[in-house]
């Protein structure tokens, strides 16, 4: 992102941090009640994300519809350079990492037989949807780096999006960060973090 010095995932390991904080407290709980999952993602950044929740719904045989907003999509060159589907499985699933980064932008594409994806290239400040979610990835730079994405406005804009029961799952646990959430109307628990992390943050939308 321009001006920007900050990392996409954490030193600690890119590929346990999402697996923790994003398929573990986020889709395999949400997937505990429902089998057809929409997500919305803040923040595509480098796919990563996305990734993985293909595989795990691959896996466990759950349909996703997965929209993510990026305002800033990361240079071809670099895209190029990115080895997470080599690193999972023997690459086994090389071929879908490929396939989302190959995805235009702004238009739903089939990536798998159960995953359909839509990259917003968009930001989170300007992005409304008629569609509901079931599952929000709040995976924004901190909100050090980045405080007008992490508000109460930001928080209410969100769940009015989301369905009753649905979750959003942060890798932050700044205790203003979930009073913000409580105002915008969220149900917040701390949960145990990934390594290098103490606690991470789930809520839902009773
Ligand atoms: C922590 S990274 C996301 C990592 C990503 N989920 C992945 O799996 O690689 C945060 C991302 O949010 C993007 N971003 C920053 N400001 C934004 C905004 N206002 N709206 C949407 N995306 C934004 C950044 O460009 C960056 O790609």
């Amino acid at each position: 992102m321009p001006g920007l010095k900050e990392n996409y995932h954490s030193i600690h390991g890119a590929i346990q941090e999402s697996m923790h904080v994003f398929i573990e407290y986020g889709l395999r709980e949400a997937s505990k009640s429902i089998k057809d999952i929409r997500v919305l993602e803040m923040g595509f950044g480098t796919g990563l994300n996305a990734f993985l929740t293909l595989i795990e719904a691959e896996k466990q045989q759950i349909l996703i519809d997965y929209t993510t907003l990026e305002a800033y999509p990361i240079e071809e060159s670099i895209i190029g350079h990115l080895n997470y589907g080599i690193q999972i499985e023997n690459g086994k699933w090389t071929e879908y990492f490929k396939k989302i980064h190959d995805a235009p932008w702004d238009s739903l594409t089939e990536i798998s037989r159960g995953f359909s994806l839509i990259k917003v290239h968009a930001s989170l400040l300007d992005f409304s949807s008629s569609d509901t979610f079931d599952l929000v990835y709040f995976d924004a730079f901190a909100p050090e780096v980045q405080p007008e994405l992490w508000t109460a406005g930001v928080f209410e804009n969100l769940y009015k999006m989301m369905n009753r029961g649905g979750i959003l799952v942060t890798y932050c646990c700044k205790g203003y960060v979930k009073r913000n959430m409580q105002q915008a109307g969220f149900k917040t628990e701390k949960l145990p973090g990934p390594p290098g992390k103490r606690e991470i943050l789930r809520a839902r939308k009773l």
